[in-house]
């Protein structure tokens, strides 16, 4: 993913933008540059394939001095990972621009633009918006309201940082669908889309909104908002407890990262989102040419990140009609596969490292798959480098082993997923797309409310301390939210859990029902409930405990040995985001009660390296 980092100030700007693009590294990039208003008085810049390291020896080989500079690592969107496709973009020498997001109608104004005499150096979507600001500026003299009249043409998702030769006291910024955030000093300020980039230099930050154009001057921040009226944005403090790995005001790592969940996943989905569509480039140049051949999809990953690809088969046959496979990466890496003609592999996994999901990806290249995504959450990772596509999850430093936040960004990334494969393909009923991207930009609020369950889900986890055995149940894709429910369980607090599809309980596992036995339930008001509820009954009937995570209006309510708690409601394709909420919450206070190492469960690790 790209990062932003500029800055104004007194002494030279130069290390404190490449010490930002340093810290923003994590996120995952293919090249990096900087620009710098220099003492001569010209915009000069640096860029280089590669690592940051590269760009900061080439400013070592020629140094570059000034106090008024814009930096970008780039992930490719549009054109390849060239020298002459890293930001940042040119108009002539007057004008240099950083670009973080997608421009949909990059086409048209590039044809437009061409027209007017412009000349293209690059392939990017971000070069249109330098050369559209450059045109504007003959008639809209003062950078800022360029700036806000230039944007007004812009289709898509952007944070952008501009600089002028004209006009070298100011760095503009513009946020639209892509975050940003001033950090103010004294007698400096900067600009990053990431706030760690900037906490070398600050403890102060002042976040765009939506919409929101920035001046900033070396002693002064202006700010417009969309409507173009003049607003302050609240100043914040940055304390050691945001830090991702320091656990803050939480006892555990663990119950920090699942209340991290609302903000991972506005990272998320930040960028990828137009309108009323996804993004498809969010997931590589070559996305869309790739897609309109997928016929099928095959997914590989292991433990957790495996139930995100069962869920993710859910969605995919029933929204995008296109067949889907899963399999765990051992199995499938030892295997004889037959692959279908015109099948996307995709990986699936946190850590970009593990052994089996790494071989089942180099072993697929030998098997005439049409090509590989790696939903990834370490952009740095094996899986990545390895892969046609990346889309990255952007859950951030994952420190608890068992996996929490990491699982509900790779299912809203395979949400987004589904709906561009079946853009592309053309294979969504009507209207389907924009409901949910609409449910998408809602979801971080409704990941809230669940979180606000966390007291009575406590309560709850009173009723499996002194248990040993115990059962999860869903039907459709609330299955694989059943079998992550046990497989949390089982991970930090040592009980044996179980997870079925409930309409197998019948076939097997109720025999082992009895009143020692709690059976835990995800109950969505969804076309499959009145069959969910008469497989509880059949617990019931042999003297089962239940708990049940029931939707508000799915009419379910407390009796005896049936415990209900309420789950706010959920368009139900977004319900298995939203269930795993109380049941990851259910497992932590269970491993509190008994006293285990929640963050690092006995006999597990974080990165399963070796086979
Ligand atoms: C469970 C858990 C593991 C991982 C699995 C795959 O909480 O974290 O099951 O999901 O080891 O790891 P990644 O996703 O890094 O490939």
């Amino acid at each position: 993913m790209c990062g932003i980092v500029g800055a104004v100030a007194e002494r030279n700007i130069t290390t404190i933008l490449i010490e930002g693009l340093k810290r923003l590294e994590y996120r995952g990039y293919d090249s990096a540059g900087l620009a710098v208003y220099t003492q001569q008085g010209n915009l000069e810049r640096r860029r280089r394939i590669g690592k940051v390291s590269e760009l900061e020896a080439a400013v070592a080989a020629d140094p570059l001095v000034g106090q008024l500079g814009i930096a970008h690592t780039r992930w490719a969107t549009h054109g390849a990972p060239t020298e002459h496709n890293a930001h940042p973009h040119f108009s002539g020498q007057e004008l240099a621009v950083v670009h973080n997001g997608i421009i949909e109608n990059h086409e048209e104004l590039r044809e437009q633009l061409k027209g007017l005499g412009y000349l293209f150096s690059s392939e990017t979507d971000t070069e249109v918006i330098v050369h559209l600001l450059h045109h504007t500026l003959k008639t809209v003299p003062d950078l800022a309201d360029a700036l806000k009249a230039a944007v007004k043409q812009l289709h898509g998702a952007y944070g952008l940082a501009v600089i002028s030769v004209h006009q070298p006291d100011r760095l503009l910024a513009a946020r639209s669908g892509s975050p940003l955030v001033i950090g103010l000093g004294h007698g400096e300020n900067f600009l990053a889309s990431d706030q760690l980039a900037l906490r070398q230099v600050t403890d102060r930050f002042m976040y765009l909104e939506e919409g929101d154009i920035a001046e900033i001057r070396r002693d002064q921040v202006s700010i417009w908002d969309v409507t173009g009226a003049k607003v302050q944005r609240e100043t914040v403090q940055y304390h050691e407890g945001a830090e991702a790995a320091d656990k803050g005001e939480y006892r555990h790592f663990m119950l920090k990262e699942i209340h991290e969940q609302p903000t991972v996943v506005q990272r998320t989905l930040e960028g990828r989102l137009g309108k009323d569509h996804v993004l498809v480039q969010a997931f590589g140049p070559q996305a869309a040419d790739l897609f309109a051949k997928v016929r099928n999809v095959q997914i590989v990953a292991c433990g957790t990140s495996y139930h995100a690809g069962m869920v993710a088969r859910y969605w995919l046959e029933e929204l995008a009609g296109i067949p889907c496979q899963v399999e765990v990466a051992s199995e499938f890496r030892y295997r004889k596969v037959v692959v279908q003609p015109d099948t996307l592999f995709v990986s699936i996994s946190q850590s970009g490292e593990t052994a089996d999901t790494l071989a089942a990806l180099r072993n697929a290249k030998q098997l005439g798959f049409l090509g590989s995504l790696a939903i990834c959450n370490v952009g740095i990772s094996s899986l990545v480098r390895e892969s046609d596509l990346t889309l990255l999850t952007q859950a951030g430093p994952e420190i608890g082993v068992a996996s929490t936040k990491a699982f509900t960004t790779q299912l809203v990334s395979l949400m987004l997923l589904t709906l561009s494969l079946g853009q592309v393909r053309s294979t969504l009923a009507a209207g389907v797309e924009a409901e949910l991207v609409e449910e998408l930009r809602r979801l971080p609020t409704r990941l809230g409310e669940a979180l606000a369950m966390d007291a009575v889900v406590e309560k709850t986890a009173e009723l499996f301390a002194d248990k040993h055995h115990t059962l999860f149940l869903g039907r459709g894709a609330q299955f694989p939210v059943a079998m992550e429910g046990a497989l949390k369980l089982k991970e930090i607090s040592y009980i044996h859990a179980e997870a079925y599809p409930a309409g197998e309980l019948k076939h097997g596992p109720l025999a082992l029902v009895d009143s020692d036995m709690p059976v835990v339930t995800v109950a969505p008001n969804n076309e499959l409930l009145e069959k969910l509820k008469s497989n509880l009954q059949e617990v019931r009937a042999r003297g089962g405990q239940l708990i049940v995570f029931a939707d508000q209006a799915a009419g379910m309510s407390n009796g005896e040995g049936t415990h209900v708690i309420a789950v706010p409601h959920i368009i139900d394709a977004l319900a298995p985001i939203l269930y795993t909420i109380p049941l990851q919450l259910l497992s932590y206070y269970v491993a509190v009660l008994k006293g285990t190492d929640v963050d690092q469960p006995r006999n597990l690790a974080k990165s399963v390296t070796v086979e």
